[in-house]
Protein backbone atom coordinates (compact mmCIF):
# COMPACT_ATOMS: atom_id res chain seq x y z
CA UNK A 1 0.00 0.00 0.00
CA UNK A 2 1.61 2.96 -1.08
CA UNK A 3 0.73 6.23 1.19
CA UNK A 4 3.44 8.49 0.97
CA UNK A 5 1.79 11.40 -1.27
CA UNK A 6 -0.42 10.98 2.30
CA UNK A 7 1.33 9.61 4.86
CA UNK A 8 1.68 12.52 7.88
CA UNK A 9 4.50 14.55 7.33
CA UNK A 10 5.21 15.99 10.76
CA UNK A 11 7.78 13.58 12.06
CA UNK A 12 7.39 14.83 15.36
CA UNK A 13 3.40 14.36 15.26
CA UNK A 14 3.41 11.10 17.76
CA UNK A 15 2.05 7.79 16.39
CA UNK A 16 0.14 6.49 13.63
CA UNK A 17 -2.95 8.56 12.13
CA UNK A 18 -6.46 7.91 14.16
CA UNK A 19 -8.03 7.74 11.23
CA UNK A 20 -7.01 6.24 7.64
CA UNK A 21 -8.89 6.33 4.42
CA UNK A 22 -7.37 3.85 1.81
CA UNK A 23 -8.26 3.83 -2.17
CA UNK A 24 -11.65 4.74 -1.59
CA UNK A 25 -14.10 4.23 -4.48
CA UNK A 26 -17.80 5.15 -4.75
CA UNK A 27 -20.82 5.08 -7.04
CA UNK A 28 -23.83 6.71 -7.18
CA UNK A 29 -25.41 4.27 -9.92
CA UNK A 30 -23.02 5.30 -12.54
CA UNK A 31 -22.08 8.26 -11.78
CA UNK A 32 -18.40 7.42 -10.24
CA UNK A 33 -17.93 9.94 -7.30
CA UNK A 34 -14.89 8.86 -5.83
CA UNK A 35 -11.72 6.48 -7.05
CA UNK A 36 -8.85 5.62 -5.08
CA UNK A 37 -9.24 8.20 -2.58
CA UNK A 38 -6.94 8.35 0.72
CA UNK A 39 -6.54 10.26 3.58
CA UNK A 40 -5.00 10.13 6.74
CA UNK A 41 -5.76 12.19 9.98
CA UNK A 42 -3.49 12.59 13.46
CA UNK A 43 -5.19 13.53 16.81
CA UNK A 44 -4.32 17.06 17.41
CA UNK A 45 -4.44 17.52 13.76
CA UNK A 46 -6.66 19.74 11.69
CA UNK A 47 -6.66 18.48 7.97
CA UNK A 48 -8.57 20.48 5.54
CA UNK A 49 -10.62 18.81 2.81
CA UNK A 50 -10.60 20.89 -0.10
CA UNK A 51 -11.99 20.82 -4.05
CA UNK A 52 -14.23 22.09 -6.56
CA UNK A 53 -18.27 21.52 -6.42
CA UNK A 54 -18.87 18.13 -6.82
CA UNK A 55 -15.32 16.80 -6.28
CA UNK A 56 -16.33 14.35 -4.08
CA UNK A 57 -16.09 15.81 -0.33
CA UNK A 58 -19.40 15.45 1.08
CA UNK A 59 -18.94 11.89 -0.27
CA UNK A 60 -15.96 10.98 1.54
CA UNK A 61 -17.09 12.83 4.96
CA UNK A 62 -20.24 9.98 4.23
CA UNK A 63 -18.05 7.23 3.52
CA UNK A 64 -16.41 7.72 7.22
CA UNK A 65 -19.35 8.59 9.27
CA UNK A 66 -21.30 5.36 7.96
CA UNK A 67 -24.00 6.85 5.54
CA UNK A 68 -22.65 5.72 2.53
CA UNK A 69 -20.62 2.47 1.56
CA UNK A 70 -17.74 2.41 -0.21
CA UNK A 71 -17.53 0.39 -3.35
CA UNK A 72 -14.18 -0.35 -2.60
CA UNK A 73 -10.89 0.82 -0.14
CA UNK A 74 -10.83 0.41 3.57
CA UNK A 75 -11.05 2.74 6.74
CA UNK A 76 -8.32 2.39 9.95
CA UNK A 77 -9.27 3.53 12.83
CA UNK A 78 -6.74 3.72 15.37
CA UNK A 79 -3.85 1.20 12.96
CA UNK A 80 -7.26 -1.23 12.88
CA UNK A 81 -9.72 -2.15 10.02
CA UNK A 82 -12.93 -1.27 10.32
CA UNK A 83 -16.27 -0.85 8.85
CA UNK A 84 -18.50 1.58 9.16
CA UNK A 85 -22.27 0.88 8.45
CA UNK A 86 -24.56 3.75 10.40
CA UNK A 87 -24.27 6.26 11.81
CA UNK A 88 -24.45 4.00 15.42
CA UNK A 89 -20.98 2.19 14.29
CA UNK A 90 -19.45 6.24 13.21
CA UNK A 91 -20.52 7.13 16.79
CA UNK A 92 -19.53 3.90 18.91
CA UNK A 93 -15.82 3.97 17.05
CA UNK A 94 -16.06 7.58 17.94
CA UNK A 95 -16.06 9.40 14.70
CA UNK A 96 -18.71 12.81 15.11
CA UNK A 97 -20.08 14.48 12.09
CA UNK A 98 -20.94 17.94 11.59
CA UNK A 99 -23.22 18.71 8.50
CA UNK A 100 -23.97 21.50 6.61
CA UNK A 101 -27.69 22.10 7.38
CA UNK A 102 -26.75 21.40 11.26
CA UNK A 103 -29.73 19.44 12.13
CA UNK A 104 -30.41 21.80 15.39
CA UNK A 105 -34.06 22.40 16.73
CA UNK A 106 -35.05 25.85 16.37
CA UNK A 107 -37.82 25.83 19.25
CA UNK A 108 -35.84 24.27 21.78
CA UNK A 109 -32.92 25.86 23.44
CA UNK A 110 -28.96 25.41 23.66
CA UNK A 111 -29.29 22.75 26.57
CA UNK A 112 -32.08 20.72 24.83
CA UNK A 113 -30.50 20.94 21.52
CA UNK A 114 -27.10 19.41 23.30
CA UNK A 115 -28.31 16.77 24.61
CA UNK A 116 -31.20 15.88 21.94
CA UNK A 117 -31.33 12.28 21.79
CA UNK A 118 -29.45 11.44 25.04
CA UNK A 119 -31.28 13.12 27.71
CA UNK A 120 -29.91 12.04 30.84
CA UNK A 121 -31.52 9.86 32.92
CA UNK A 122 -30.45 8.89 37.03
CA UNK A 123 -30.00 5.37 36.82
CA UNK A 124 -31.51 4.66 33.61
CA UNK A 125 -29.93 3.93 29.89
CA UNK A 126 -29.34 7.03 27.62
CA UNK A 127 -32.07 8.10 25.60
CA UNK A 128 -35.03 6.27 27.92
CA UNK A 129 -37.48 8.82 28.36
CA UNK A 130 -38.54 9.80 31.80
CA UNK A 131 -37.18 11.71 34.28
CA UNK A 132 -33.98 13.85 33.09
CA UNK A 133 -31.41 15.26 34.69
CA UNK A 134 -32.32 18.68 33.65
CA UNK A 135 -29.71 20.66 36.07
CA UNK A 136 -27.21 18.35 35.48
CA UNK A 137 -27.56 19.03 31.59
CA UNK A 138 -27.67 22.50 31.99
CA UNK A 139 -24.46 22.43 33.97
CA UNK A 140 -22.71 20.15 31.69
CA UNK A 141 -23.65 22.13 28.87
CA UNK A 142 -22.26 25.47 30.50
CA UNK A 143 -19.13 23.39 31.12
CA UNK A 144 -18.61 22.17 27.63
CA UNK A 145 -18.69 25.58 26.07
CA UNK A 146 -16.53 26.77 28.49
CA UNK A 147 -14.02 25.14 27.94
CA UNK A 148 -14.81 25.24 23.75
CA UNK A 149 -14.96 29.23 25.00
CA UNK A 150 -18.19 29.54 23.19
CA UNK A 151 -19.72 32.66 24.28
CA UNK A 152 -23.41 32.29 24.27
CA UNK A 153 -25.96 35.12 26.16
CA UNK A 154 -28.46 32.08 28.03
CA UNK A 155 -28.14 28.56 27.63
CA UNK A 156 -31.46 29.17 28.01
CA UNK A 157 -32.32 30.45 24.72
CA UNK A 158 -34.16 28.93 21.94
CA UNK A 159 -31.53 28.53 18.92
CA UNK A 160 -33.50 30.58 16.71
CA UNK A 161 -32.16 33.43 18.44
CA UNK A 162 -28.75 32.56 17.87
CA UNK A 163 -26.08 34.11 15.38
CA UNK A 164 -25.62 31.82 12.51
CA UNK A 165 -21.83 31.50 14.53
CA UNK A 166 -23.15 30.67 17.87
CA UNK A 167 -25.51 28.26 16.36
CA UNK A 168 -22.61 26.63 14.59
CA UNK A 169 -20.87 26.63 17.92
CA UNK A 170 -23.86 24.68 19.37
CA UNK A 171 -23.67 21.70 16.54
CA UNK A 172 -19.94 21.46 17.25
CA UNK A 173 -20.00 21.48 20.95
CA UNK A 174 -22.94 18.63 20.45
CA UNK A 175 -20.35 16.51 17.99
CA UNK A 176 -18.48 16.45 21.11
CA UNK A 177 -20.68 14.96 24.07
CA UNK A 178 -19.89 11.44 22.93
CA UNK A 179 -15.78 12.05 23.34
CA UNK A 180 -14.88 11.91 19.90
CA UNK A 181 -11.33 11.01 18.76
CA UNK A 182 -12.54 12.01 15.10
CA UNK A 183 -14.86 14.81 14.26
CA UNK A 184 -15.74 15.68 10.45
CA UNK A 185 -17.15 19.29 9.88
CA UNK A 186 -18.59 19.68 6.50
CA UNK A 187 -18.21 24.04 5.39
CA UNK A 188 -18.32 25.18 9.33
CA UNK A 189 -18.18 28.14 7.78
CA UNK A 190 -20.27 28.69 4.41
CA UNK A 191 -23.11 30.61 5.60
CA UNK A 192 -21.03 32.68 7.95
CA UNK A 193 -19.65 36.49 7.95
CA UNK A 194 -16.13 37.26 9.21
CA UNK A 195 -16.68 37.77 12.80
CA UNK A 196 -18.64 34.55 12.89
CA UNK A 197 -16.46 32.97 11.05
CA UNK A 198 -13.72 33.72 13.41
CA UNK A 199 -15.58 31.86 16.00
CA UNK A 200 -15.87 28.61 14.47
CA UNK A 201 -12.16 28.95 13.45
CA UNK A 202 -10.92 29.49 17.05
CA UNK A 203 -13.24 26.36 17.57
CA UNK A 204 -11.37 24.46 15.34
CA UNK A 205 -8.51 25.49 17.11
CA UNK A 206 -9.58 24.05 19.84
CA UNK A 207 -10.42 20.99 18.79
CA UNK A 208 -6.94 20.20 17.86
CA UNK A 209 -5.85 21.63 21.63
CA UNK A 210 -8.21 19.05 23.37
CA UNK A 211 -6.60 15.93 20.73
CA UNK A 212 -9.41 15.35 18.39
CA UNK A 213 -8.42 15.03 14.82
CA UNK A 214 -10.50 17.27 12.55
CA UNK A 215 -11.30 16.74 9.15
CA UNK A 216 -12.40 20.02 8.09
CA UNK A 217 -14.38 20.76 4.43
CA UNK A 218 -14.24 24.40 3.37
CA UNK A 219 -14.00 26.71 -0.15
CA UNK A 220 -12.61 29.50 1.83
CA UNK A 221 -8.47 28.77 1.92
CA UNK A 222 -7.91 32.03 3.85
CA UNK A 223 -10.01 29.91 6.64
CA UNK A 224 -7.98 26.98 5.81
CA UNK A 225 -4.67 28.50 5.90
CA UNK A 226 -5.44 29.81 9.13
CA UNK A 227 -6.05 27.28 11.17
CA UNK A 228 -5.44 23.67 9.29
CA UNK A 229 -2.06 21.60 9.07
CA UNK A 230 -2.49 20.28 5.80
CA UNK A 231 -4.48 20.27 2.57
CA UNK A 232 -5.84 17.46 0.97
CA UNK A 233 -7.15 18.78 -2.45
CA UNK A 234 -9.87 16.19 -4.66
CA UNK A 235 -10.78 16.82 -7.97
CA UNK A 236 -13.32 15.26 -9.85
CA UNK A 237 -13.38 12.31 -6.90
CA UNK A 238 -9.43 11.92 -7.11
CA UNK A 239 -6.63 12.58 -4.91
CA UNK A 240 -5.01 15.62 -6.42
CA UNK A 241 -2.60 16.81 -4.19
CA UNK A 242 -1.74 17.02 -0.45
CA UNK A 243 0.26 19.70 1.00
CA UNK A 244 1.58 20.90 4.98
CA UNK A 245 0.28 24.29 5.16
CA UNK A 246 3.30 25.90 6.84
CA UNK A 247 5.01 25.21 3.26
CA UNK A 248 2.32 26.39 0.76
CA UNK A 249 1.02 29.12 -0.81
CA UNK A 250 -3.10 29.39 -1.48
CA UNK A 251 -1.85 29.35 -4.99
CA UNK A 252 -0.64 25.75 -4.80
CA UNK A 253 -3.66 24.60 -3.46
CA UNK A 254 -5.87 26.61 -6.07
CA UNK A 255 -3.84 25.04 -9.05
CA UNK A 256 -4.22 21.76 -7.61
CA UNK A 257 -7.91 22.51 -7.43
CA UNK A 258 -8.22 23.70 -10.96
CA UNK A 259 -6.14 20.83 -12.26
CA UNK A 260 -3.53 24.08 -13.51
CA UNK A 261 -0.43 23.10 -13.19
CA UNK A 262 1.59 25.46 -10.39
CA UNK A 263 5.21 23.68 -10.88
CA UNK A 264 6.96 22.29 -8.74
CA UNK A 265 6.94 24.32 -5.33
CA UNK A 266 8.16 22.94 -2.25
CA UNK A 267 5.56 21.95 -0.05
CA UNK A 268 3.56 20.44 -3.01
CA UNK A 269 3.16 16.48 -2.16
CA UNK A 270 1.37 15.92 -5.47
CA UNK A 271 -0.47 12.98 -5.48
CA UNK A 272 -1.26 11.88 -8.53
CA UNK A 273 -1.05 15.50 -9.49
CA UNK A 274 -3.17 15.26 -13.55
CA UNK A 275 -1.40 17.91 -15.92
CA UNK A 276 -4.26 20.36 -17.45
CA UNK A 277 -3.76 23.86 -18.90
CA UNK A 278 -2.51 26.66 -16.57
CA UNK A 279 -4.36 29.77 -16.53
CA UNK A 280 -6.96 29.26 -14.01
CA UNK A 281 -5.79 29.33 -11.01
CA UNK A 282 -6.33 33.54 -10.96
CA UNK A 283 -10.05 33.39 -11.46
CA UNK A 284 -10.13 29.81 -8.55
CA UNK A 285 -8.38 32.37 -6.66
CA UNK A 286 -10.81 35.33 -7.10
CA UNK A 287 -13.64 32.68 -7.09
CA UNK A 288 -12.89 30.73 -3.88
CA UNK A 289 -11.79 34.02 -2.28
CA UNK A 290 -15.49 35.85 -2.50
CA UNK A 291 -16.87 32.53 -1.46
CA UNK A 292 -19.62 33.51 1.06
CA UNK A 293 -22.57 31.40 0.36
N1 LIG B 1 -27.04 11.08 -3.61
C1 LIG B 1 -26.40 11.22 -4.78
N2 LIG B 1 -26.87 10.61 -5.89
C2 LIG B 1 -26.23 10.72 -7.08
N3 LIG B 1 -25.09 11.41 -7.24
C3 LIG B 1 -24.58 12.05 -6.18
C4 LIG B 1 -25.20 12.00 -4.89
N4 LIG B 1 -24.46 12.71 -4.03
C5 LIG B 1 -23.42 13.21 -4.73
N5 LIG B 1 -23.50 12.82 -6.02
C6 LIG B 1 -22.52 13.12 -7.07
O1 LIG B 1 -21.25 12.71 -6.61
C7 LIG B 1 -20.26 13.66 -6.94
C8 LIG B 1 -19.61 14.19 -5.69
O2 LIG B 1 -20.54 14.96 -4.96
P1 LIG B 1 -20.22 15.58 -3.53
O3 LIG B 1 -19.55 14.57 -2.69
O4 LIG B 1 -21.47 16.18 -3.01
O5 LIG B 1 -19.18 16.73 -3.91
P2 LIG B 1 -18.69 17.99 -3.06
O6 LIG B 1 -19.14 17.83 -1.66
O7 LIG B 1 -17.21 17.99 -3.22
O8 LIG B 1 -19.31 19.19 -3.72
C9 LIG B 1 -20.97 14.73 -7.77
O9 LIG B 1 -20.84 14.36 -9.12
C10 LIG B 1 -22.40 14.60 -7.32
O10 LIG B 1 -23.27 15.03 -8.33
MG1 LIG C 1 -20.35 19.07 -0.41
Amino acid sequence: MTQAHDAPLDSSRDGAPVLELRGITKFYGAVRALTDVDLTVAAGEAVALVGDNGAGKSTLIKVVSGVEQPAAGGILFEGRPVTVTGAQDAATLGIATVYQDLALCDNLDVVANLFLGRERVRGGPPGVVGWMAESEMERRAVDLLDTLAVRLPDVRMPVASLSGGQRQSVAIARSLLGEPKVVLLDEPTAALGVAQTAQVLDMVVRLKQRGHAVVVISHNLADVFAVCDRVVVLRHGRNNGSFVVAEATPEMVVAAITGADAGSGTGARAGRRVGLPAGHAQDAVKDLGGDES
